[in-house]
């Protein structure tokens, strides 16, 4: 019997390849990535096991013969970047808000049953309640990430309730892991590879509270979260059980590397321990929707910062030997 397939946007990605070595073994799994920021070699496994990825920009390419067929469609393409870049807002909009519009149409128009989404905590801006649950109200994101984010929520709901599709929304705390590109974790280890006796961090001390997830919970939560909704839009928060402060994951880093005595040099950041305009100072997210479910996060913020560490500079270490 063959077996159903699924679409992966961003699959060459961080979070997209893990999600493709997961599903592999029993759909027929296809990633779309622009290879800008993803890496054919994040696939590699995937691709041994019988994965497929197609090379096409969403803003750009024909992505109706793609997801001709397939069950589901896991949207995870954007730009992920919270912190606004050199050019501005542009490619936030760009790539965020009209990549989405354009999987949305092109799954409609194929009459795709089933659409995964990759939001983030940051819809939910400075909550006044944390752990934060996912019908907190008033949405008030602080950057314009977020808001792509949020905007691309409604979007899917309108597309869920208009066309039919069901939509399934997950609001994912800081996800940590081998293969990420981005992120505190990821800064950290670089720079501490190039310059082991001092760091930069963006902030001023001891910086802001968040909770970080590693990726193989995330991965366990996006399947246990598919499974369950039944409903036409569902939305799960996913996080772990804890947070912690920039310092202590600095610490945890240098201590999982073996490094002592580093110098911590705080750059003064936006304010109120904050590494940039638009950075929430304290996130935490409420679990309960999807551990009732059955799923529960395996790792602390602290213990997926410490594998996601070692995993980076581990990957470090080996790219440099091969160069
Ligand atoms: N990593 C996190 O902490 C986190 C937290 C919340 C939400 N998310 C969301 O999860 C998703 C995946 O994030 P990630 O951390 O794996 O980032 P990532 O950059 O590793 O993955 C995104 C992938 O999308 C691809 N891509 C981007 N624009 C594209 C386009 N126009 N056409 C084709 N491919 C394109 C990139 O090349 C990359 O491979 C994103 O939607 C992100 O917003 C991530």
């Amino acid at each position: 019997m063959a077996r159903p397939k699924v679409v992966i946007t961003g699959g060459a990605g961080f979070i997209g390849s893990h999600i493709a070595d997961a599903l592999v073994a029993r759909t027929e799994v296809v990633a779309v990535d622009h290879l800008k920021a993803g890496k054919r070699a994040n696939l590699e496994d995937a691709m041994k096991a019988g994965a497929v990825l197609r090379k096409l920009d969403i803003l750009r390419g024909d992505l109706r013969p793609i997801v001709r067929g397939a069950e589901v469609v896991y949207h995870l393409a954007a730009n992920p970047d919270v912190r606004l870049g050199r050019d501005g807002t542009k490619p936030l909009i760009d790539e965020n808000v009209l990549g989405t519009f354009r999987v949305l149409e092109a799954c409609r128009q194929e009459k795709v049953p089933k659409i995964v989404f990759t939001s983030t905590s940051t819809v939910y801006g400075e909550a006044s309640v944390v752990p934060t649950p996912e019908d907190y109200a008033p949405l008030e994101p602080i950057s314009v990430y977020g808001a792509t984010k949020l905007a691309d929520e409604a979007l899917l709901s309108a597309y869920a309730h208009t066309f039919g599709a069901q939509a399934v929304i997950f609001r994912l705390a800081n996800v940590v892991g081998g293969r990420s590109g981005h992120g505190v974790v990821v800064d950290f280890v670089r720079k501490l590879s190039r310059d082991p006796k001092e760091l930069e961090i963006l902030g001023s001390e001891p910086g802001t509270a968040k909770s970080y997830v590693h990726i193989e919970d995330v991965v366990a939560a996006i399947e246990a979260g598919t499974r369950a909704a039944d409903e036409p839009v569902s939305v799960f928060n996913v996080g772990s059980e804890d947070a912690i402060t920039v310092r202590s994951l600095a610490d945890a880093i240098c201590d999982e590397l073996g490094l002592s005595g580093v110098e911590y040099r705080w750059t003064g950041g936006a304010g109120n321990g904050r590494g940039w305009a638009g950075d929430v100072r304290a996130m935490q997210l409420a679990i309960e929707r999807l551990r009732a479910t059955g799923w529960r996060p395996r790792k602390s913020s602290e213990a997926a910062v410490r594998d996601a560490a070692r995993s980076l500079w581990s990957a470090l270490q080996m790219s440099r030997t091969k160069a």
